[in-house]
């Protein structure tokens, strides 16, 4: 059993969400998983670019960058947990480079059979937002993994976290993401 984090905050060791997405995973070591995170934001991802390579070569990009290590992570995971900040009432810029180079695996049967073993999850941090004005986003992000044949697994909010590291203080979201992370085995 592997879960891993994904995460697509820009702030690297000062990021909220990098916190709740190491406490998710310390909570699914606890329960016996592999773990590891992932910082895609520090990574070279570039956008997809829409030459459908992927549809005439079995579902493989034909960009040569840093998804490809993605690619390979989450393949082998059995849980997913991708943790976002809300950016003007969405996820991050960073977030939504790596779900649409999941684009190569749209409507490819095999990885719909391999992802439908695998439970994808969200955890967003953000400033003020009322949880309402963002939350149809988030959700139709996560109805994209559910398109590529993913369990959708839940989405948690931890809110005004706008102070770098600002959830350590706060043992109730990290009590949350916690859950996610025990929920996601
Ligand atoms: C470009 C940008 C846009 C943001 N837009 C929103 C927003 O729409 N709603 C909100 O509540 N917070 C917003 N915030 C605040 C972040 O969501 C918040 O600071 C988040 O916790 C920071 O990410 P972290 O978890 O990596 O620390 C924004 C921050 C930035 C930098």
């Amino acid at each position: 059993m592997k879960v891993i984090g994904l995460c697509a905050s820009p702030r690297g060791e000062n990021s909220n969400v990098k916190i709740a997405l190491e406490t998710a995973l310390e909570a699914a070591a606890a329960k016996g998983a592999e773990t590891e995170l992932i910082d895609v934001a520090k990574l070279q991802i570039m956008g997809c670019q829409a030459d459908n390579y992927c549809k005439a070569h079995d579902g493989k990009c034909a960009i040569d960058d840093d998804m490809q290590k993605v690619y390979k992570a989450i393949e082998e995971a059995d849980g997913i947990i991708l943790g976002t900040p809300i950016y003007f009432i969405d996820v991050t810029a960073q977030a939504k480079l790596v779900i649409d180079r999941m684009y190569s695996y749209f409507m490819h049967e095999p990885s719909q059979e391999l992802f439908s073993k695998k439970t994808f999850s969200i955890i967003t941090t953000n400033g003020a937002s009322e949880e309402e004005v963002y939350m149809p986003q988030v959700k139709a992000q996560l109805q994209a993994f559910g398109m590529l044949g993913f369990q959708t697994g839940e989405i948690v909010t931890l809110s005004e976290n706008n102070e770098p590291l600002a959830i350590k203080e706060k043992e109730d979201q990290l009590e949350k993401a916690r859950k996610v992370g025990e929920n996601i085995i």
